[in-house]
């Protein structure tokens, strides 16, 4: 079955938000997947943010935050660290995460999954998605993502992400897929990238400058590995 992109996104929301309801403080593996393993992933330290000056001052915006996770880890890294996720169930997540681990509650939004209206322009230092770029199974609202995070981030601003790499992942769909595909029309799949130049070429087309992609193994992934990408607004 073929979707309109409203359609893909209004249940890709739903997905989410339902998922976030399993969430607790007891339990924060749901949304997450495996929250320990992940804070424990020393890419995430190592490669996230590589060789990008001056952290200390740098404000980020992550999209697709979940409860909340990296506003947590990265909690003494930068001077401002923002969320917004397409689940509302996921942001007032990330409100009872933040506030039991004592971290004061940053800027969250909900969006509609493919544009960031709330946020004016050249507004950040660094947009980054982890564990969340891989499942916009969407080649379109992925380029309008894009787009969006040239427009909110300041000249010679970063954007950084990890996302699956390789072949053979069961539940993964075609890096060219759009919502009019059939193969498209499930949320809980994740796009397949198997050439970087694929990825390289939708950024620069949406006016991104090509910095480099590191290919590492995975934590707790279907995919065979995982890209580090990093990006810049010229
Ligand atoms: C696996 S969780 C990762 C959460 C967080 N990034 C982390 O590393 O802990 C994926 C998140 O992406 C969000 N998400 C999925 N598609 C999205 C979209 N199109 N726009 C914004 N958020 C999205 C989901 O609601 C979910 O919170």
């Amino acid at each position: 079955m073929s979707l309109t992109e409203n359609q893909f996104l209004q249940r890709q929301g739903q997905f989410w938000d339902d998922i976030s309801t399993k969430w607790s403080l007891a339990n924060k593996n749901p949304v997450v997947g495996w929250y320990d393993s992940h804070n424990n992933f020393s890419y995430y330290q190592t490669h996230l943010f590589r060789g990008i000056p001056n952290l200390k001052s740098k404000t980020v915006l992550e999209v697709g935050c979940g409860p909340a996770r990296n506003m947590i880890l990265f909690r003494d890294w930068f001077a401002q660290f923002d969320g917004v996720d397409i689940a509302e169930g996921c942001i007032e997540k990330a409100r009872v995460n933040l506030a039991a681990e004592g971290v004061p509650i940053p800027n969250l939004w909900v969006m509609d999954g493919r544009s960031l209206p709330m946020i004016g322009d050249a507004s950040y230092d660094i947009v980054m998605m982890v564990i969340s770029h891989q499942h916009i199974t969407s080649r379109a609202v992925r380029m309008n993502l894009y787009r969006e995070y040239v427009r909110v981030l300041k000249p010679g601003g970063y954007f950084v992400f990890q996302t699956g790499y390789g072949s053979g992942h069961p539940r993964s769909v075609d890096y060219f897929a759009d919502t009019h595909n059939t193969e498209a029309d499930f949320v809980d799949k994740d796009v397949r990238v198997e050439n970087l130049d694929h990825l390289k070429a939708d950024l620069e087309t949406c006016g991104f400058e090509w910095l480099d992609a590191v290919l590492t193994d995975t934590c707790h992934d279907e995919h065979p590995q995982w890209a580090w990408v990093r990006v810049v607004k010229p």
